[in-house]
């Protein structure tokens, strides 16, 4: 009902705020330390402005592009998050049906609170899978093989959290690792909507790791800290060149920001790289993906597929990466404020809205197409 009349994703995302407890809206929500990096997200979309062209008959706009060799209708895909359990029951098929409807690609993330196979059954869906290096290699390769079986498109190999970051209003919520404070607790109490649509079938777990983990540590929360404490602080580029070589679809890598490890991405034989920052959750005062898109750009030309993330709220946004040479945006929050505001149809309605913005926008810039997007439609 409230749904029709979110106008933004800003709309969405009062709405999540009205309806999640404290410590789910604060993972949602929350960077790291001073939250700079957070905050660089949003600020550096803000640094271009548009340039539009006069008197182009715009009577057709097309926001389709090329991803792989495959034509999407929406020039953007679902960011892998995790904990998305946290938010509606069952959120991963949600995500996923919401983005197969639109004909765009959801990444499921590695601390998936749904099984791969239950994301892979959603039909006509463009399923790609994020992968975390923790513990053993057994377990990354059983992973990877989990994904292969279910048919995913892609693997994308997230490399910026091999440390969690220290986002700090996320320990006031715990008494001890894997233990909610008694103030969290009656916190659930005190949103039964939310407890209502999340927690009614039980617990969340990370559907694809409990048969992974040490069996003392199978419980959500505790085998979050578990994980968090056994990232693999190894992982090195020797080691992603050896994760390329047992995936046989397309890879990517996500999370890195540095013009020259792109170049190294491409050495080892990925397909492409995400430019981001895990959402200003990992080092603080880093520069956005946004920031660097250009040399990276200018330095790898065509060889990679560049997706960036980070801060898109807008369909200018988006338009703004494009126009700096992006293949493709991934959206992480935008969607989850959806979600967390009316579960299936919040996401679809995040997605209209954008689907919405992009159009119109591209009419007033004076572009037919998402294509012809380039530094010729911005100014600094
Ligand atoms: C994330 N992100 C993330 N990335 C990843 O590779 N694996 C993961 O499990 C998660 N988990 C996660 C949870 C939540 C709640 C958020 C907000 C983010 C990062 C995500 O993929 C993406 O890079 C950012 O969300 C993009 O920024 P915006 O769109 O949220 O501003």
């Amino acid at each position: 009902r409230n749904l029709a009349r979110a106008r933004t994703i800003e709309d969405l995302r009062a709405m999540a705020h009205r309806r999640l407890p404290a410590f789910a809206l604060e993972y949602l929500e929350g960077g790291a330390e001073d939250e700079a990096t957070l905050a660089r997200n949003l600020s550096a979309y803000a640094r271009y402005r548009l340039l539009p062209k006069a008197l182009v008959d715009v009577s057709h706009r097309d926001q389709s592009v090329a991803l792989f060799e495959r034509s999407m209708p929406l020039p953007f895909a679902i960011a892998p998050t995790g904990l998305n359990g946290l938010f509606w029951r069952k959120a991963d098929v949600l995500l996923a049906r919401a983005a197969a409807e639109a004909g765009i690609p959801f990444i499921q993330s590695s601390m998936s609170n749904d099984p791969i196979e239950d994301v892979a059954a959603v039909p006509d869906l463009r399923h790609w899978w994020q992968l975390y290096v923790f513990g053993e290699p057994s377990i990354r390769e059983a992973l990877i093989a989990r994904a292969e079986r279910a048919q995913c498109e892609a693997l994308v190999l997230t490399i910026d959290a091999q440390f969690y970051g220290d986002r700090e209003w996320e320990q006031r919520r715990f008494a001890h690792p894997g233990r909610l404070t008694l103030a969290s607790i009656l916190e659930c109490a005190l949103h039964p909507q939310w407890a209502a649509t999340t927690l009614s079938g039980g617990m969340p777990s990370f559907a694809n790791l409990v048969d992974l983990l040490p069996k003392a540590h199978r419980r959500f929360f505790d085998g979050a800290f578990w994980i968090r404490a056994h990232m693999d602080h190894r992982l090195d580029w020797k080691e992603a060149a050896r994760l390329r070589k047992l995936w046989p679809r397309r890879f990517l890598i996500k999370g890195l920001l540095d013009p020259a490890d792109a170049e190294k991405a491409a050495a080892i034989g990925a397909d492409g790289v995400i430019l981001s920052n895990h959402g200003g959750r990992q080092l603080d005062w880093t520069v956005s993906g946004l920031d660097v898109l250009p040399d990276v750009r200018r330095r790898i030309g065509n060889r990679l597929t560049v997706i960036v993330d980070g801060g898109v709220r807008r369909g200018t946004d988006i338009l703004k990466a494009f126009a700096l040479g992006a293949d493709a945006v991934l959206v992480g929050r935008a969607p989850l404020y959806g979600l967390s505001a009316g579960g299936r149809k919040g996401v679809t309605r995040a997605i209209d809205i954008l689907r919405d913005e992009i159009d119109l926008d591209l009419g007033l810039l004076g572009a037919r197409s998402i294509n012809e997007l380039g530094p010729q439609f911005l100014a600094r």
